[in-house]
């Protein structure tokens, strides 16, 4: 069982309100891609995986830990008889099935440890698992990212990214490449995926159109504060190209 998108977006929210950080980009960033490479594989319901991915570091709601948000979140969405979201709350983070190669400090008393290895030992993974972690792995807070540079700066950050774990990120975006038959980053499209522009359709999906609205116009006013600069710039730097002549500093101050 899992929320709503509605639901989804709105336990988001007030995480977020609890514990602020770019965790909560990350998770958006992810969702978009969970949702756009579902949309291409056949047997994947693009609106569940968008909300597994949406909460599958949850857990941080509860505060700044490493290994203790997988176990937050996964006790966290069981209380609210989430199963599904709380099922990939652990399993994103051991793509192995196993503690070994975990990255981060093990923060857990004994008591969260035994429910980490009881919710993920004799598990099955299956592709909503396997996507879970595959978008956990290329997304940052600016936006997609690529595989290879995230893992890197991870292993920059905490000295050291065990090979296996490594390995198996590299197979999953091979194997969900051969899936869908694109590359991955065109199909999350990468190098134009905007969070401004996602966040629209999370305020009108939250029933907040006032908001959405409000975003709109911000962005619509930095859009014409860009084509206003670019004038000025390209008659400052072109002289009289096309006739016209050029602009002087005194004509900018009172443009
Ligand atoms: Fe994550």
């Amino acid at each position: 069982m899992y929320p709503s998108r509605k639901e989804a977006e709105k336990l988001l929210q007030d995480a977020e309100a609890l514990n602020p950080g770019p965790w909560e980009n990350h998770s958006r960033v992810a969702a978009h891609c969970a949702e756009k490479i579902a949309m291409q594989c056949d047997g994947l319901n693009p609106e569940k995986a968008y909300i597994l991915e949406l909460l599958h570091d949850i857990g941080r709601r509860f505060g700044v830990r490493h290994l203790g948000h997988a176990s937050d979140g996964y006790a966290y969405m069981m209380a609210l008889k989430f199963d599904e979201v709380a099922r990939v709350c652990l399993s994103r983070s051991f793509n192995n099935q196993t503690l070994e190669d975990y990255v981060g400090a093990i923060d857990t008393i004994e008591d969260e440890l035994d429910m980490i290895r009881n919710g993920f030992a004799e598990r099955v993974y299956d592709d909503y698992d396997r996507l879970i972690q595959l978008c956990d792995s290329i997304a940052g807070a600016e936006g997609v990212v690529d595989m290879e540079e995230r893992m890197s700066d991870v292993k920059r950050r905490y000295g050291s990214y065990p090979q296996s774990k490594w390995d198996t990120n590299i197979a999953l975006k091979r194997y969900f490449k051969d899936k869908i038959g694109h590359n991955l980053y065109d199909v999350v499209k990468k190098r134009v995926f905007s969070l401004a522009t996602n966040n629209l359709d999370i305020l009108t999906a939250l029933g907040k159109p006032g908001a959405a609205y409000f975003l709109q116009q911000q962005r619509v006013g930095q859009s014409k504060k860009r084509t206003r600069t670019d004038y000025i710039s390209r008659r400052l730097g072109r002289g009289s190209e096309n006739g016209q002549q050029p602009l002087t500093r005194q004509d900018c101050k009172m443009r």
